[in-house]
């Protein structure tokens, strides 16, 4: 395939991309291969897919690691799915620091052993100056724990119920100081959600391409911005292009 221009990507991109990055199984259970295969896919393209954005301009990228209800799954591939995040920090941080990435995490690191819990602040300790990319890894993240989170906070820092504000709300999130995602995608054809920014995503537009993980590339992204670039956001409001054209 030729290589994508800058000229050949639309002039409105978003600042901020989330993504669901979901069926990294059934990737695998299509080539007869185990399940943490496909997870090993997933993480090989997660690079391509940080090159590219990087590439595309894209300021932050929030991707779902793990999710607070991914520890039902078989102990095996639980352990199998630490290993391969615990690999990546060993091996490619330097190269995404390299890269400019700064790694931020969203989510609770207390239920992870300790040394690996140790290398993830370390991770972001040692990327924080960095400014090209903000990486939001989700990982033992849940919409609804970040939320009871918040609100526990708010309680006990003492704030007046008047005080409490959707500003107030968005900096008692794990996501503080990072702004909504303007688009969020699912792989894999599932169309839910499935507990991810579920307050930050109140107004974000969505995309469902229908590929696995391990097979959503570089052109893939690239469509993605493409049909986003055509999307109307109109927050509740009307258009003014489509709605003013009767006037
Ligand atoms: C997403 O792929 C990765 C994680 C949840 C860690 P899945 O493992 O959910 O893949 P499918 O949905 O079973 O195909
Ligand atoms: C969401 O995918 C979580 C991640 C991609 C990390 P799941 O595969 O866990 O979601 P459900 O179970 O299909 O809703
Ligand atoms: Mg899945």
């Amino acid at each position: 395939m030729d290589p994508i221009e800058k000229s050949d990507l639309p002039e409105i991109i978003p600042t901020h991309i989330a993504i669901i990055m979901d069926g990294n199984g059934r990737w695998a259970l299509a080539r007869g291969l185990p399940r943490l295969a496909g997870h090993r896919a997933g993480t090989e393209n997660l690079r391509r897919v940080i090159e590219a954005c990087i590439e595309f301009g894209i300021q932050y990228l929030t991707i779902y690691a793990f999710s607070t209800e991914n520890w039902g799954r078989p102990e095996e591939e639980v352990q199998g799915l630490m290993k391969i995040f615990e690999d990546v920090i060993d091996h490619e941080l330097q190269e995404l620091h390299d890269q400019g990435v700064q790694l931020r995490h969203i989510g609770r690191l207390d239920r992870l052993d300790p040394t690996f819990r140790q290398k993830v602040l370390d991770a972001l300790e040692y990327t924080r100056q960095n400014t090209r990319l903000v990486l939001n890894v989700a990982f033992n993240y849940g919409g609804r724990d970040e939320i009871v989170n918040a609100i526990q906070c708010i309680l006990r820092d003492g704030v007046a119920p008047d005080e409490v504000t959707a500003e107030l709300v968005n900096q008692y999130l794990f996501t503080a100081g990072v702004p909504d995602p303007d688009l969020i995608i699912r792989t894999s054809g599932e169309l839910r959600g499935s507990n991810f920014l579920i307050w930050q995503g109140a107004y974000s537009e969505w995309l469902f391409p229908p590929v696995y993980w391990p097979d959503f590339d570089k052109e893939q992204l690239r469509l993605a911005l493409e049909e986003y670039s055509h999307r109307e956001r109109r927050y509740g409001r009307i258009s003014p292009v489509r709605d003013n054209a009767a006037a």
